[in-house]
């Protein structure tokens, strides 16, 4: 599964994935009512990657401090309509596609909401290798203390590794577009997915150079009997990670230099405040 099966797929069915509500009629989206209102500042800088129909950008950007926002999305069909005033600026570009083009260390947040799943490949740890290739460019993109949040859906099995689950949908899905590609070459594009345990996906954050801050997990409401049986837990997550800063010495403290002369702090005075509240 290439990134042009997900770009096409995402073309084919973007009107069932976006959405006609205006700003002002929708609910806060979760990560920036449970984050990012409560931690950015005038001036910050904001990247979604798999930014869809860009309706966080363009929330944060009329209801927070926010000061810029940045989108990039796979699909052109799912990327606000560049005739409409969007006031984020949008990008077609992947995800998988590294470098990504805009200046490291240069944003206070970068979101993935909802799309680690769709970055797969033909096995399913090569999808992982994926996942983890785009949270740490998604990492270096973010200045020191800056934020990275990821939405998406985990799944867990009830019986045996708790990977089984993700595994076999895995591997059900690749047969399913397999099949189906033989007999209509256009039948289900891009519908391999690559869900992750809890576990997992904070793995995948801590291994991208970050520190998992805060979390919160939402449950389907009912479940079948078949899904019961199958599923031990399956839901959303959020998980809200910090990049770990950088280790500067105390501002202004006295140091020993190795013949043992002490000197004040200088040049790295002005550098060391670079952590903020939050
Ligand atoms: C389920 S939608 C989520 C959209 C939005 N983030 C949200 O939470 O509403 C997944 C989005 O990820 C995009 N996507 C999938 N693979 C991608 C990739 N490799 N690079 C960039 N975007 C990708 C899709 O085109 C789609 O817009």
């Amino acid at each position: 599964m290439d990134g042009e099966a997900v770009s096409q797929y995402f073309d084919a069915t973007a009107d069932v994935y976006t959405t006609e509500t205006e700003i002002d009629e929708m609910d806060p989206p979760p990560l920036v009512d449970e984050f990012i209102d409560h931690r950015c500042k005038k001036g910050d800088r904001l990247l979604e990657i798999g930014c869809g129909d860009g309706k966080l950008l363009e929330y944060v950007l009329e209801y927070t401090d926010i000061s810029e926002a940045y989108g990039i999305d796979i699909s052109t069909e799912m990327l606000p309509d560049p005739d409409n005033d969007a006031q984020g600026q949008y990008l077609h570009a992947s995800a998988t596609d590294l470098p990504l083009p805009f200046e490291r260390e240069g944003f206070d947040f970068v979101v993935m909401s909802d799309v680690l799943h769709h970055l797969v490949g033909p096995y399913r740890w090569e999808a992982k290798r994926r996942a983890q290739a785009a949270l740490v460019e998604a990492t270096n993109l973010l200045r020191p203390g800056g934020y990275l949040l990821v939405k998406d859906i985990f799944y867990e099995s009830r019986a045996g590794p708790d990977t089984l689950t993700s595994h076999l949908i895995f591997l059900g899905l690749r047969h399913c577009s397999g099949v189906a590609s033989r007999i209509d070459v256009e039948a289900l594009p891009g519908l391999l997915v690559s869900f992750y345990t809890r576990d997992e996906l904070r793995e995948l954050l801590r291994q991208s150079g970050t520190t998992v801050v805060d979390r919160s997990i939402e449950r389907g409401s009912k479940q079948s009997t078949v899904r019961r049986l199958l599923v031990g837990d399956s839901g959303c997550i959020r998980l809200y990670a910090e990049k770990k800063r950088r280790d500067n010495p105390p501002t202004n403290a006295k140091r020993v230099d190795a013949a043992g002369s002490r000197s004040e702090g200088g040049a790295d005075a002005e550098n060391g405040s670079g952590a903020r509240d939050g």
